[in-house]
């Protein structure tokens, strides 16, 4: 992992991010591998198309952010764990981008926010849609791998003594760059 110390406005994006993501990718993947109830598929992927499309802005604003904090910091020689930990990261943005991006294309239907805002589908031809559908699917999973990696690598950090967790907490933002 990095030593980088996040700002406030990282922070709070970081875990907003973490339980919107968490939360869509094992709902998303326990209804289309469990059998459950039609009512609660269809509530499932009515609350996880509405609440990841709310994510899409914020997803923009956290690249942002993340690039001006890059910009930001001296250029420095990394050691190779810290290397790793910038390329999953830096992975995780760009797989994300793909989840969203053919999360939206794949729609074969319009985008439906909590019933309040209504988006046509960008795409209407049926076999164009069900091959962004399965690049979705694969996404989600390369997803779901990176996160298990990205959680697995902040607890072993953390049973090791370095407290990762003390970057991504305000607390200890007082020395924050942006
Ligand atoms: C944070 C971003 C997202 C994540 C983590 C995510 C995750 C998932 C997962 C895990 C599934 C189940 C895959 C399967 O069937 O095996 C799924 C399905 C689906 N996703 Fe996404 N997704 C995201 C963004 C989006 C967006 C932006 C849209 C559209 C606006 C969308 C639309 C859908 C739809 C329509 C399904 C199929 C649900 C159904 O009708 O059965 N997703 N997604
Ligand atoms: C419970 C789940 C999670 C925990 C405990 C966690 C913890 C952390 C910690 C401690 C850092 C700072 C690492 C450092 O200083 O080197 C970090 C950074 C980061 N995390 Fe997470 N995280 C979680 C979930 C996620 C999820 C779901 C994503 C998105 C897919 C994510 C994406 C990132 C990224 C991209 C960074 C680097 C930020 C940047 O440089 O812009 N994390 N995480």
């Amino acid at each position: 992992m990095s030593s980088s110390v996040y700002s406030p406005r990282q922070v709070v994006l970081h875990w907003l991010s973490a339980v919107v993501i968490i939360w869509t990718l094992l709902s998303g993947f326990y209804v289309a591998v469990v059998e459950v109830e039609t009512e609660t598929k269809d509530w499932v992927a009515f609350l996880n198309v509405s609440l990841t499309s709310l994510y899409i802005p914020i997803f923009i604003l956290r690249l942002y952010c993340s690039f001006l904090h890059d910009f930001s910091l001296p250029l420095r020689k990394r050691s190779l764990p810290e290397y790793t930990a910038l390329c999953v990261h830096k992975a995780m943005y760009l797989v994300l981008a793909v989840v969203l991006l053919t999360g939206v294309l794949m729609m074969d239907r319009p985008i439906n926010v909590f019933d309040i805002l209504f988006f046509e589908a960008p795409l209407s031809d049926p076999s164009v849609t069900a091959w962004f559908m399965r690049v979705h699917i694969q996404s989600c999973v390369v997803l779901l791998i990176l996160v298990a990696v990205h959680v697995g690598a902040v607890i072993k950090h953390e049973l090791c003594g370095r407290r990762v967790l003390k970057n991504m907490s305000i607390q200890k933002n007082d020395r924050y760059r942006e």
